[in-house]
């Protein structure tokens, strides 16, 4: 794994996007401090696991059937969905853009579900610390594209995180991946049909051009069809 060290000896990976916006309110600085602790994850930072012990995920969901993981959720909207829809199935979810969490945990108070855990910080972090197998479909919707082609190895989908996701991924396992950036769709398809950990659930265009069934969408995905651009839609299952 890519983790380099600061002076003082503790790891630090490198992260692109932006942790912060605009100013948070009072109610969103106050969740933040109390809902929030009740959410998120004990053990995922360094700090307070250097040696990365896997954390017992099915014990922050007790009586869920699976748990599936959402990597950059943003504003929480799917996320939010997928749990009302889904009561049974335990969701974690992460997002290191601080007033995204802010709004998925005041979606949270409103829909009054009971079925989401949130890292508010690098899902590499809480991958490092998921035991081997242990969810069975993962979101990665509308990841930050990087059009730049020196920028490409930013891109979320890359060989070290793929290895993670096979990792954490029961067999037979669902991954969904969504983006309005035909160059990002190639990315994925190329990365993914190269690598025989991973099964192409398509057959035909109307496959990828359709949004899934049940499909709530994102906050990103509806910016992307205001400014005129399409979603690919593409689904995956781990071998
Ligand atoms: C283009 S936005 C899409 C947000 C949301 N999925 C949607 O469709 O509205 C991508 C999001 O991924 C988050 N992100 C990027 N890399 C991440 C990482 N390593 N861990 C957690 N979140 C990440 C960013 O902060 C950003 O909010």
């Amino acid at each position: 794994m890519t983790v380099s060290e600061r002076d003082d000896g503790t790891p630090w990976r490198n992260f692109y996007g932006r942790r912060h916006g605009k100013t948070l309110r009072k109610g969103q600085k106050e969740l933040l401090t109390t809902r929030l602790a009740e959410l998120a994850p004990k053990g995922v930072g360094w700090e307070e696991n250097p040696d990365r012990n896997p954390i017992d995920l099915k014990a922050l969901f007790p009586g869920a059937r699976e748990i599936w993981l959402e990597i950059g959720f943003g504003g929480g909207e799917h996320m939010l969905a997928m749990a009302a829809a889904h009561p049974g199935i335990g969701i974690i979810g992460c997002e290191v853009y601080i007033n995204g969490v802010a709004m998925l945990l005041s979606g949270i108070e409103r829909a009054g579900v009971h079925n989401l855990m949130i890292h508010p910080g690098d899902a590499r972090e809480l991958m490092d610390v998921m035991s081997g197998e242990s969810v069975t479909q993962v979101f990665l919707l509308y990841p930050d594209p990087w059009p730049k082609k020196r920028h490409h190895k930013r891109r979320f989908v890359n060989p070290e995180n793929l290895d993670q996701l096979v990792r954490i991924m029961a067999p037979g396992a669902a991954l969904r991946i969504a983006t309005d950036i035909g160059d990002y769709a190639r990315h994925v398809i190329e990365a993914l049909s190269r690598d025989r950990r991973f099964v192409w659930l398509a057959d035909r265009p109307a496959d990828w051009r359709a949004p899934w069934e049940g499909w709530p969408g994102t906050r990103y995905e509806a910016k992307a069809v205001r400014e005129g651009r399409k979603g690919h839609y593409l689904s995956f299952r781990r071998v």
